[in-house]
């Protein structure tokens, strides 16, 4: 039996309906992307909600990612959603994903403190997954989770194989968040989430992209080419550190950015740590000094008037 696929009026005409296992009952549709469309849904075997991606035409890829998607259990990470069942159903293949309740970072509004804190944990997701061989190829606001307490989540890790698969090409994402070796349909490594990570850190800080053009070739010739705008040419209040983070990032050359995602981390971190304890004791203890050093008039001393001097 299958599970009764909903198609509200308020749809996008181009979700056409589905069909999914009787073990999901679809809710709501939660948004479409490139590779399909993403419903909430009710697992009725585990009782609990999660987001089920529906993938389009996986043509002859799909034994492929079977057998690979095997992987993606061991990419299992706090940061990461976990892809929970991937199978394929009347001829159509789908993900079953945790559901992250708080919306895209593509619509979230962060103080640059905040947004440094919940990006950092999306740093440890790409560490983990780069020590693994997996690049994610893909990080954008819109795969960046919110839940409601804040906490970030890299979302669309299990479509990592399968655009690895295709030779990814740029008609088939957004081109904005692209490095500039995707961008020229190089071979991309773990640098290239990097650069990706550093698009995301300034849209998200400013609302712009640092790289901007009219057409899809406009784009891409920028990200190989132009230099990008700074956040702070943006947005003067954005912390220079973070300038000097998301700059860093958006080196067009792989080997002049961040030497790693951990490194990448550790710059994020010397940004969010407290002053250290020096910083925060040295000021007082210098204000100590010269109050201490200070000539002191007791309050009994007899008042010398001048005219009493020699
Ligand atoms: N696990 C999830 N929990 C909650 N919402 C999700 C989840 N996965 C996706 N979504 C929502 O569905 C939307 C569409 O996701 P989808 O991954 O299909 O598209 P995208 O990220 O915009 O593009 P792309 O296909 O390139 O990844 C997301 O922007 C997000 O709002
Ligand atoms: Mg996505």
């Amino acid at each position: 039996m299958e599970a009764p696929c909903l198609s509200p009026a308020s749809e996008p005409a181009r979700i056409a309906p589905v069909g999914l296992p009787a073990r999901y009952q679809v809710l709501r549709v939660l948004g479409a992307g490139g590779a399909g469309t993403v419903f909430l849904a009710r697992d009725r075997q585990l009782g609990r909600l999660v987001a089920l991606k529906t993938l389009r035409d996986p043509g002859g890829l799909l034994e492929r990612l079977r057998s690979e998607a095997r992987l993606l259990e061991r990419l299992a990470h706090p940061a990461i959603v976990a892809v929970r069942e991937f199978d394929v159903h009347a001829g159509r293949a789908y993900l079953a994903m945790d559901y992250v309740d708080g919306g895209s970072l593509a619509h979230a509004r962060l103080e640059p403190r905040a947004l440094a804190r919940a990006l950092r944990r999306v740093v440890d997701a790409l560490a983990h997954a780069h020590r693994l061989g997996v690049v994610h190829r893909d990080v954008k606001p819109e795969n960046v989770l919110l839940d409601r307490s804040g906490r970030a989540y890299l979302a669309d890790f299990g479509l990592a194989l399968e655009r690895s698969a295709r030779a990814f090409t740029p008609a088939g994402g957004t081109p904005l968040t692209m490095s500039p070796e995707q961008a020229r349909g190089a071979t991309v490594g773990p640098a290239s989430d990097l650069f990706s990570f550093g698009v995301t850190l300034h849209r998200s800080l400013t609302g712009e992209w640092p790289f901007r053009g009219r057409t899809l070739a406009d784009v891409l010739h920028a990200i190989q080419h132009e230099a990008p705008r700074g956040p702070r040419d943006v947005r003067a209040s954005v912390p220079s550190a973070l300038e000097a983070i998301v700059r860093r990032c958006l080196e067009k050359e792989p080997g002049r950015r961040f030497a790693s995602a951990d490194a990448l981390g550790r710059a994020l971190d010397r940004f969010l740590a407290p002053p250290s304890f020096l910083a925060r004791v040295l000021p007082r203890l210098a204000r100590a000094r010269r109050r201490a050093t200070a000539p002191r008039i007791p309050p009994h001393a007899p008042r010398i008037h001048p005219e009493d001097l020699p």
